[in-house]
Formats: structure tokens, C-alpha cells, sequence
């Protein structure tokens, strides 16, 4: 969508107004769509602390964890406006907005977490980050690196896509990931990342994807006994800022912003490397029973990659976004 400045500026509320340059300190909010203690809350922390560093005690971060100010999709909507300053939410909810980012989310271009970086920090990254402002209204400033989502279930162990057949799978609203398990032959169950506890602890849907951190900040183990070891998917939870937000403030602090992104973005890289392991180790000693799919998930590779690629190359701006995108990975 693009926003108009002359469509955002009778939207501004009173609090925007606030945050205005010169006219006092600002309280901004930033929207969480995981529970306190996962890879978006360290990545929002972790901004804060730097930020209002930075802005010499002037200015201040208020984060709200577990879908407090709205369903992920809604806090992009909602930044757009400008009725919300900041959200840290995972990079699919982010592509029905701006699909060029979809280059981002296409199964297994990302193999690891070096990947992931090289990705977001390069030359694409950058290109992604301003078709954002312009399609969405919002401006990435900094990357939580969460790992790649894991499939879980309540059911039984699943190393084959023979496994996985009759079962419900709940997925974001995202195309790409729907035509994913589409290709592995099933047709999965889209749902707001609010409702997924519930719907799995109801028995509403079987299983869900997403990282093993994700996976323990939101207690899923409580309701999921089965992981599988997949990698299709490697979990980005962009860093948001409303677009209108950041053009009313100084440049000091657009600067703030910006460096206190990067920084909580090297720390996030850091957060991951140091944590997933211990996290996947807890999980297991909890009950949960972890296994890898089977034949190095060659079945699941082929299907995803042969049905879903083509599909999506004219959303991510041609062929040529993907072929870019595995060129500097060295591929
Ligand atoms: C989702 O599955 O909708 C998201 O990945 C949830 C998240 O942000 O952790």
C-alpha cells in the first residue's frame, strides 16, 4: 500500500504529536508479537537500552510483548498510520505488505544463519528495506535472526511427507508458506500468530512451524510433543518503524534509531548462536521429541523448491531478485 504523507498527517494522534521535534520527550511504543524472552524480545531490549543511550535520556522505549497492541499483521497497518512508533515481528507477516521480501521467505534459499546475515546486511537487503517504505509505510531498522522454524505436532513423529499427510497444520497468512506445504501434499490452515496457542492447545489444528527459541518463549511445549528438524524457512523478525514516526523526528534521533538498530541487530546474530542449542537441549529435557527428516529432507527440498520458486517470481520482482539473492550467498 502507499501511504500518502497528506493522507498520514491528520492521523498523527496526540502522542506523535509529542514526539515531535523540540516539543518534549517522546514515549514510543514497540509492538511484540512473541511472548517476553525469545529473539524479539532480546532484539527489542536490546534496542531500547541503546536507543535511550543514545538519545540521552530524552527519549523512551515502551515495549508490549504477546500481541498487547495487535496481531503482527495489524501492527504493520497500524505503523503505516502512524498510530503505532515501533514492531518487532517475523519477516512473513511483513510479505503480504511488500512481496518483493518474499525473495526473503522462499523455502531453502536461506541455509544458515551466516546466510541470513549475508542477506539482510547486504545490497538486497538494503533494496528490501526501501520497497518497505515505499509499499508499506514502514522502515526496517534492524533484524532479530531467530533460526529456522521447526515443524511441531501433537500427533506422532514426522521424518516423511507420508507422515505428515492428514494432518492440520496451522501456517501465518503468508502465500509462499501455504504453497510450501501445498507441494508437500497437504493444505495447511492459515491463522493470526495470536490465536495459535489456543488453536493448538483446543486441538483446533495439530501442528505449527517456528523456531525452536519461538517455540520455548511461547511454552508450545506445553501443548506440542513432536518437533521435526526442517529448514526451509529461516526466521527473520524484522525491526519496524512507522515510516511518519521517523520522518517527524530530528535527525539526532532518526540517527538513534538507526545506530541503536544496528547494533541490537549484531547482538541478536550473537543471541542466537549462544542460545539456540541450550534452548533445543531444554525442549527435549521437557518431553519434547525432536527427530530430523529423513534422507537430509531431499523429498521435502525437491517438492518445495521445484512447485514454489517459479510461482513466486513475479511477486519478488522476477526471476532475476532470486537469482541475485543465491549469487551472494555463492550459489
Ligand atoms: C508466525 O508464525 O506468525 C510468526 O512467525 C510468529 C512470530 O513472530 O514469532
Amino acid at each position: 500500500m502507499n501511504i500518502k504523507k497528506t493522507v498520514l498527517l491528520p492521523l498523527i494522534t496526540a502522542g506523535l504529536l509529542a514526539a515531535a521535534p523540540g516539543v518534549m520527550a517522546a514515549k514510543f511504543k514497540m509492538a511484540l508479537g512473541d511472548a517476553a524472552g525469545g529473539t524479539q524480545w532480546e532484539l527489542g531490549q536490546t534496542f531500547k537500552t541503546l536507543f535511550e543511550q543514545k538519545a540521552a535520556g530524552k527519549h523512551t522505549v515502551d515495549l508490549f510483548p504477546n500481541g498487547q497492541l495487535g496481531d503482527e499483521q495489524n501492527t504493520v497497518n497500524n505503523a503505516a498510520l502512524g498510530t503505532l512508533d515501533f514492531s518487532v515481528l517475523a519477516i512473513n507477516n511483513v510479505t503480504p505488505f511488500s512481496p518483493s521480501v518474499g525473495v526473503l521467505t522462499l523455502p531453502y534459499v536461506i541455509q544458515s544463519a551466516e546466510d541470513a546475515k549475508k542477506l539482510t546486511l547486504g545490497p538486497l537487503g538494503k533494496e528490501l528495506t526501501e520497497n518497505t517504505i515505499r509499499d508499506a509505510g514502514v522502515r526496517i531498522v534492524g533484524w532479530a535472526y531467530s533460526g529456522f522454524r521447526v515443524l511441531t505436532n501433537s500427533k506422532r513423529p514426522v521424518t516423511t511427507l507420508a507422515d505428515l499427510k492428514g494432518m492440520v497444520i496451522r501456517v501465518p497468512k503468508n502465500e509462499i508458506m501455504i504453497a510450501t506445504y501445498q507441494s508437500w501434499g497437504i493444505n495447511p490452515t492459515p491463522m493470526a500468530w495470536s490465536e495459535t496457542f489456543t488453536a493448538l492447545q483446543q486441538g483446533v489444528v495439530d501442528g505449527q512451524d517456528n523456531p525452536y527459541i519461538t517455540v520455548s518463549a511461547m511454552k508450545f511445549n506445553e501443548v506440542q510433543k513432536y518437533i521435526t528438524n526442517v529448514r526451509y524457512l529461516f526466521s527473520l523478525e524484522p525491526l519496524i518503524v512507522s515510516e511518519s514516526v521517523f520522518q517527524e523526528q530530528k535527525p539526532d534521533v532518526q540517527k538513534a534509531i538507526l545506530e541503536a538498530g544496528m547494533e541490537a541487530t549484531e547482538h541478536s546474530y550473537k543471541y542466537l548462536l549462544e542460545t539456540e542449542d541450550k534452548i533445543k537441549k531444554e525442549l527435549a529435557a521437557k518431553g519434547m521429541q525432536i527427530s530430523d527428516a529423513a534422507d537430509g529432507e531431499k523429498e521435502f527440498i525437491e517438492k518445495a523448491t521445484k512447485a514454489v520458486w517459479p510461482k513466486f517470481y513475479e511477486s519478488i520482482g522476477g526471476k532475476a531478485k532470486l537469482d541475485q539473492a543465491l549469487k551472494s550467498l555463492g550459489r
